[in-house]
C-alpha cells in the first residue's frame, strides 16, 4: 500500500466537472482581474468568519504583509510572535522593517504561550502576531486582555485554521484581522496561491481593500504605496466550488484524528494536545515522536508520506541572525522541531490507509 501525505487528485475526482465549469465561466468571461468571484468568495469567507470584511489576496503571505502594510507597522516597530511556524509569518515582519520578536510555544498545542508575552513587550511594541497552528487556534483571551492593555493589534496567522474556533468564536474574527491561506494543501485550498485578510475594522479594510491595489484611489492616484496583491478571479471560482464541501472535509479530518488517537493511546506516540476551549480542523495532524528520524525513514520504507513541520524554528534560520537570538532561547520550540511529525490526514482517507499508517508507526516501536 502506498498513503501520500496529501492526495490533492482524490479530491479534485469528486469535484473535476463543477471546477472546470466554474473556471471556464471566468475564462468565457474573460475578466481576468477582480470581478464578481472575487467579491462573492471575499463575501462567502467573511460570513463563515463571522466577520464583516474581507479582503482577497495572491496567498497567506500577502493577506500578511498587507495587513501589516495597511496597519502602518514599519521601521521601528516590533512585532511578538512564534518561532514555530511557517516562515511567512516572520518574513513578512521582516519585509516591512519591523523587528520579529519572539516569544516560546506552549508545549501542549505548539501555540504561542501566552504567559511569555510580557517579557517580550518593549515600548516599541505595536502588534502580536499569533498563529492558529495546524488547524487549532491560539489561546486568544490572555492574548486579547494583553493587547488591550498595552494598545496593540493583534493579527491572527490563521492560514492554517480557516473556520477554526476558540471559545465558539472563528478564527480571524477576534483580533483587529486575520489572514488566511488558500494554498493547496490547506482545508479550502485553491488551484494555485491565494489568500483573504478578514476584519471587523471598517477603517482598516478600506485601507487593506486599496493597499492590496497599489494604494491606487481614484484610479492612477496613489495616497500611499502599496503592491499588486490582488485574488485572481479564476483562484476566486475554484474556491467558491470549494467552499461548499469546507465543513465536511474539515470533520473527515477530525475523524481521521480521532481515529489515530485512538491506535496511538498508550503507546510512545504523543498525539496532538487539543486546547478544551478550541475547535481544531486539523489542517495537520502532527504527532511527536522519540527517535523521530527514524521514523521517517521507516515510513519512507513503507511508502507512507509524512513531513516534519517545522525543521528549523524562526529564531534559528539563518536570515534572522541579525536579530541576535540563540541556541536555547526557545526550548520548546527546538524540542519540538526535534520530535514532531505530521502524518496524513486528508479527508479521503480509508481507515484501511489510516491502519496502515498507524501500524506502521506502532511497527517502528516493536523493533
Ligand atoms: C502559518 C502560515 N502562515 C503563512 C502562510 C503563508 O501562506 P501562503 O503559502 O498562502 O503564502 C502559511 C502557508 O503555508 C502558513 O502555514
Amino acid at each position: 500500500m502506498q498513503v501520500p501525505l496529501l492526495d490533492l487528485k482524490a479530491q479534485y475526482a469528486k469535484i473535476k466537472d463543477e471546477i472546470l465549469e466554474a473556471v471556464s465561466e471566468v475564462l468565457d468571461s474573460q475578466r481576468c482581474i477582480g470581478g464578481e468571484k472575487v467579491e462573492q468568495l471575499e463575501k462567502e469567507i467573511a460570513q463563515i468568519s463571522d466577520c464583516r470584511y474581507a479582503v482577497g489576496v495572491s496567498s497567506g503571505t500577502d493577506a500578511i504583509l498587507n495587513t501589516l502594510m495597511s496597519l502602518e507597522i514599519g521601521p521601528g516597530d516590533e512585532v511578538i510572535t512564534t518561532p514555530f511556524t511557517f516562515f511567512a509569518t516572520a518574513g513578512c515582519i521582516a519585509r516591512v522593517c519591523a523587528r520579529p520578536v519572539f516569544v516560546d510555544i506552549d508545549p501542549k498545542t505548539f501555540n504561542i504561550d501566552p504567559a511569555g508575552i510580557e517579557k517580550a513587550l518593549t515600548k516599541k511594541t505595536r502588534a502580536i502576531m499569533p498563529v492558529h497552528l495546524f488547524g487549532q487556534m491560539a489561546d486568544m483571551d490572555p492574548i486579547m486582555d494583553f493587547a488591550k492593555k498595552h494598545n496593540l493589534y493583534v493579527i491572527e496567522d490563521a492560514a492554517q485554521s480557516i473556520t477554526s474556533t476558540y471559545k465558539g468564536k472563528k478564527a480571524g474574527s477576534i483580533g483587529a484581522a486575520g489572514c488566511f491561506s488558500f494554498f493547496p494543501s490547506k482545508n479550502l485550498g485553491g488551484i494555485g496561491d491565494g489568500g483573504m485578510m478578514v476584519t471587523n475594522d471598517e477603517k482598516l479594510y478600506h485601507r487593506a481593500f486599496i493597499m492590496r491595489n497599489h494604494g491606487m484611489e481614484p484610479k492612477y492616484y496613489h495616497s500611499f504605496t502599496g503592491g499588486n496583491f490582488r485574488l485572481d478571479p479564476i483562484q476566486a471560482a475554484a474556491l467558491l466550488v470549494k467552499l461548499p464541501y469546507l465543513n465536511q472535509w474539515s470533520q473527515a479530518r477530525r475523524q481521521n484524528a480521532y481515529y489515530y488517537n485512538k491506535k496511538f493511546e498508550g503507546k510512545a506516540v504523543q498525539t496532538p494536545g487539543i486546547n478544551p476551549d478550541c475547535v481544531s480542523i486539523y489542517n495537520q495532524y502532527v504527532i511527536r515522536v522519540p527517535r523521530r528520524d527514524e521514523v521517517v525513514s521507516h515510513l519512507k520504507q513503507k511508502n507512507i508520506g509524512c513531513e516534519i513541520y517545522y525543521p528549523v524554528p524562526m529564531h534559528l534560520q539563518k536570515c534572522f541572525a541579525y536579530l541576535g537570538y540563540r541556541q536555547g532561547d526557545f526550548p520548546q520550540s527546538e524540542k519540538a522541531a526535534r520530535e514532531v511529525l505530521a502524518l496524513p490526514i486528508y479527508p479521503e482517507l480509508t481507515d484501511e490507509m489510516k491502519d496502515y499508517v498507524a501500524d506502521a508507526i506502532l511497527s517502528f516501536w516493536d523493533n
